[in-house]
């Protein structure tokens, strides 16, 4: 909560600009895990670098291999029509066909004087059409009519001489540099490859960044980590596992040291406790040392209360119990109390918790509410990521200025009240501690029903 409070309030503090709103913009609409994010990295230079790459060579070499093979027929071309020009007798010309044809490769035919046909709708894009009708307008500069699209594989030229038409069929290829798409198709089949190459290196970098998130996730939700857990992966990665095994240890550490210390205070108290109440036995046996008895007991069953707190708490594994069961054996023991418990609960029966330390939460708190009012419900919720349990009573409830300190150790309200004498204060101490233990918390607010609502929210 407080964190999204801190952020409005930057938020609130720097309004908008230009380049924030752009930032904030991009930011929503590129993917959010690492691993997309990285292909991304990789993908868009690539693209890029490739389609420059086609665009230049398109502009350039393409362009300009088809304008000198375009050349070269043209070439062919005119010097036909001048040897025609030249040697106007028919065997000549029967001879200058078959020269074309073996040695040119052109199929040359002379037919009579006539009209050229109309000009052929351009086609939209054609470097072929373009550089060849260029060609011939500036090397022979007689009327022609081309046709570069009817056979896919020949390219047919027309041309008006003086007395005659000649009709050239070239191959495609002689005047075109046709096979571009080899490139092309090279280009991408490589970067395809390049593609899974880094598809399955990034795959191995991000593995070791997923178990740790996983490892950090279940220790913060007081689960065990997981057994296969070793830094790997690059340098820094490995760091950060090594660091967060580090921080495992001495939290681990700290949490037995004062489990420890608190088991041998109380432990040490109780025996001094034993002393003291056999001594007292041994003075006298009056009424007026009643009181003196009953402080003495109430004493030694706080103490047994941390004590076995203490001790259970600090060992016990995770493990998957009914929510429902669970929920309804609690309520059934509240109903014992007297009061009258409902209980409603909804989605995913299974949950994964400490199965000691979960029942006395859930206990303490349906005592509390049992101890203070007579109408209790008890709403159990598994959604998504979030196990969320509300405890609803008619009592008096907590002022909201006490709502704080009721959570501190051997506190309590009921002195003031004068209500009810039994119990140690230490009930919302230890539901705290399993519920942040676990990755959640407690809260106390006000209740629909006009007492107090404790909520517990854990994360599963
Ligand atoms: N549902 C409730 N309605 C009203 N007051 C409550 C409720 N639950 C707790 N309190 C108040 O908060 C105080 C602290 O509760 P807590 O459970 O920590 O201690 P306790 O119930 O007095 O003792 P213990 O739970 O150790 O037997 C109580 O003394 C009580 O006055
Ligand atoms: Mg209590």
């Amino acid at each position: 909560m407080a964190s999204i409070d801190s952020i409005r309030r930057e938020y609130e503090r720097y309004p908008p600009n230009g380049l924030r709103r752009f930032t904030r913009w991009f930011t929503k609409r590129i993917p959010t895990r690492l691993y997309a994010r990285a292909l991304l990295i990789i993908i868009i230079p690539m693209v890029l670098l490739q389609s420059v790459i086609a665009f230049v060579f398109m502009e350039r070499h393409w362009q300009t291999v088809t304008q000198r093979l375009s050349m070269a027929v043209t070439r062919d071309i005119a010097a036909t029509i001048d040897l025609i020009n030249t040697f106007p007798d028919k065997t000549a010309q029967d001879e200058m066909i078959r020269i074309a044809r073996e040695r040119l490769d052109l199929s040359v035919a002379i037919e009579p004087a006539g009209d050229l046909p109309p000009p052929r709708p351009k086609p939209f894009f054609s470097i072929l059409d373009q550089t060849l009708s260029e060609e011939i307008t500036r090397q022979i500069r007689l009327p022609f009519w081309i046709d570069t699209v009817g056979n896919s594989n020949i390219v047919e030229i027309r041309i008006k001489l003086e007395n005659s038409i000649l009709r050239v069929f070239a191959k495609r290829s002689q005047a075109y540099a046709s096979n571009t798409h080899i490139f092309l198709l090279w280009m991408v089949g490589t970067s395809l490859v390049l593609l899974v190459i880094a598809i399955l290196f990034l795959r191995g970098q991000i593995r070791p960044i997923l178990h740790l998130t996983q490892a950090a996730e279940s220790f913060g939700k007081g689960q065990r980590m997981p057994d296969d857990f070793r830094p790997r992966g690059a340098d820094e990665v490995r760091r950060a596992g090594v660091a967060f095994i580090k921080m495992r240890e001495r939290i681990e550490r700290q949490i037995e040291q004062r489990t420890a210390m608190l088991s041998g205070v109380s432990h040490d108290l109780r025996t001094i406790l034993t002393r003291f109440r056999l001594q007292l036995a041994l003075v006298s046996d009056g009424p007026e040392l009643d009181a003196l008895n009953k402080d003495i007991d109430d004493m030694q069953s706080m103490l047994d209360s941390y004590l076995s707190f203490a001790r259970g708490e600090a060992e016990e594994d995770v493990g998957v119990m009914s929510l429902k069961t669970t929920v309804e054996k609690v309520a059934a023991d509240g109903r014992l109390r007297g009061a009258n418990v409902s209980v409603t609960v909804e989605g995913d029966d299974d949950i994964n918790v400490r199965p000691n330390a979960f029942d006395r939460l859930l206990t303490n708190l349906v005592s509390n509410a049992c101890r203070h009012a007579d109408e209790v419900t008890i709403h159990a919720q598994n959604r998504g990521k979030w196990l969320t349990i509300a405890i609803d009573d008619d009592g008096p409830g907590i002022p909201e200025d006490a709502r704080e300190d009721v959570f501190r150790p051997f506190y309590r309200l009921d002195e003031a009240r004068n209500q009810d004498e039994t119990g140690s204060g230490l009930g919302l101490a230890i539901v705290r501690d399993i519920a942040r233990s676990h990755g959640g918390d407690v809260t106390l607010s006000d209740s629909a029903m006009g007492g107090l609502r404790a909520q517990v929210r854990l994360p599963v």
